[in-house]
């Protein structure tokens, strides 16, 4: 690569061009968009919608928590009514190991199935979509990742988001993970977006308040980082105004009322208008940093991204303050009177106590001093492939980073306290002396 004989700070000026010039051409790549059923019953009308299409036999793909809470029940019953034939792989764990894959790839031939229905979170969605792309392209799967490198389209595939956040049922990725290179693989391409997806927001009631937090957070960060980066266009830009203002209005109550089938279907909708977005317009440092987490301490994708994204903010704030400042006001931070530093400062100070608000952490148990050069130098490298607002050395990164270490909070903890302690006899020397009186 020409860019890596350029000197680190220059390469962000070289890298910024660059992708500003890339994103005149992504955004006219043809991206198909499925069929979309919206609303509470939607999963059963899709699994009759199928069942008209013909299929031999169909491979419904998800994990066994969502299996055992009787998920699929609306499903398979509005299938076995139409006797379509089906069987269920129900294995999926998050972030899917390529073995995994393998196994389900054997159970579906062995099943001689023809088309996939996933049900599921993004894990499963993500697992059967790299199924389908590799059923059809029999390689490796590590030769699968990267953009467009199977020939042959992907075998049929249909989905049933199961949690409002990765928006996979509407993006041309699947991200899986290499457990031998502690790693994660993305599978990207246009052919991997199913054709046709259901929204339902009764599957999502009784999804746990710390995971519809996390992931809830992910559709926000699609939605910021599409909007902030430099291949926004004006129709991405309309989808992520739209996900942030859905996001900021029913992710609080979707966390502490789940049972609220009005904000799950908004926070659905907001996370699949995320997804349209940021699969044209693409991701930043906090999915580059965050999938370091993945990959190595296997942290959930949503709360990875949840803990990096007020930190990235702040970062890329120098140059997107007008981009900030519109942000806070479709999140419902300020109004347009204000001035752009104020409102940009608003929306950031937001997403920290929406984050408060839904218990998200502020450091990261597993992160260790001797990872974080490592991490950061994988995080810059997959940065590079996305069209930031605001590039960062790996130093930069590395600082960045160092802000969620454990001790480092401890120790921010401590001196708070010793510095309160310092301050304390100052107010209560009086008192004492009153009391001595
Ligand atoms: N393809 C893409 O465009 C894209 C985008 C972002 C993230 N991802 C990937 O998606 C994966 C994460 O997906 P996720 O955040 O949806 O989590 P997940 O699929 O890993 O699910 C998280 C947990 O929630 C449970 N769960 C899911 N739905 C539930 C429900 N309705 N009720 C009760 N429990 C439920 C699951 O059983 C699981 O234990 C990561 O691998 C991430 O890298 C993909
Ligand atoms: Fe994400």
């Amino acid at each position: 690569m020409i860019l890596d004989l350029i000197p680190e700070a220059a390469r962000a000026a070289g890298l910024g061009a660059l992708m500003k010039g890339a994103g005149k051409v992504t955004r006219y790549i043809p991206i198909p968009q499925p069929t979309l059923l919206v609303g509470p019953g939607s999963s059963v009308r899709l699994a009759e919608a199928i069942a008209g299409f013909g299929h031999g036999k169909l491979l419904i793909v998800t994990d066994a928590i969502l299996a055992k809470l009787g998920i699929l029940k609306g499903i398979t019953a509005a299938l076995d009514a139409s006797g379509t034939p089906y069987a269920v792989f129900d294995e999926i764990t998050p972030d899917a190991p390529i073995p995994l894959i393998e196994r389900c790839m054997a159970f579906y031939r062995d099943e001689d199935c023809d088309a996939i229905l996933a049900v599921g979170g993004g894990s499963s969605i993500d697992a059967a979509k790299a199924v389908c792309c590799a059923i059809a392209n029999p390689r490796p799967l590590r030769k699968l990742a990267g953009y467009l490198k199977g020939r042959a389209s992907p075998v049929t595939l249909y989905a049933v988001p199961t949690t409002a956040g990765t928006g996979s049922e509407v993006t041309v990725a699947a991200v899986i993970s290499d457990p031998q290179k502690q790693d994660k693989i993305v599978i990207i391409d246009p052919r991997l977006v199913p054709r046709m997806a259901a929204l339902d927001p009764s599957l999502m009631a009784g999804l746990p308040p710390p995971v519809t937090a996390a992931t809830g957070i992910d559709a926000l960060t699609h939605a910021v980082e599409s909007f902030i980066g430099q291949w926004a266009s004006e129709y991405t830009e309309g989808l992520s105004l739209a996900a942030v203002q859905m996001i900021f209005a029913n992710l609080r109550e979707a966390y502490s009322n789940g049972g609220n089938l009005v904000a799950r279907e908004k926070m659905a909708l907001a996370s699949t208008y995320a997804g349209m977005a940021f699969t044209r317009a693409n991701v930043g440092y906090v999915h580059a940093i965050a999938h370091q987490f993945g990959g190595r301490y296997h942290t959930p994708h949503g709360l990875a991204n949840a803990m990096v994204l007020p930190h990235v903010l702040r970062y890329s704030a120098p140059d997107i303050v007008p981009r900030l400042a519109a942000l806070a006001v479709r999140a419902g931070l300020g109004d347009e009177s204000e001035r752009d530093d104020e409102l940009a400062e608003k929306f950031m100070a937001g997403v920290e106590q929406l984050n408060r608000d839904l218990g998200i952490p502020t450091t990261l148990e597993k992160l260790q001093e001797k990872d974080i050069p490592a991490l950061a130098r994988a995080a810059c490298a997959e940065a590079e492939t996305y069209p930031v607002p605001r590039y960062m050395t790996v130093k930069q990164c590395e600082a960045l980073i160092r802000k969620l270490l454990p001790q480092k909070a401890d120790k921010a903890e401590k001196a708070a306290a010793s510095d309160k302690k310092a301050a304390a006899p100052k107010k209560s020397a009086p008192r004492k002396s009153t009391k001595k009186a």
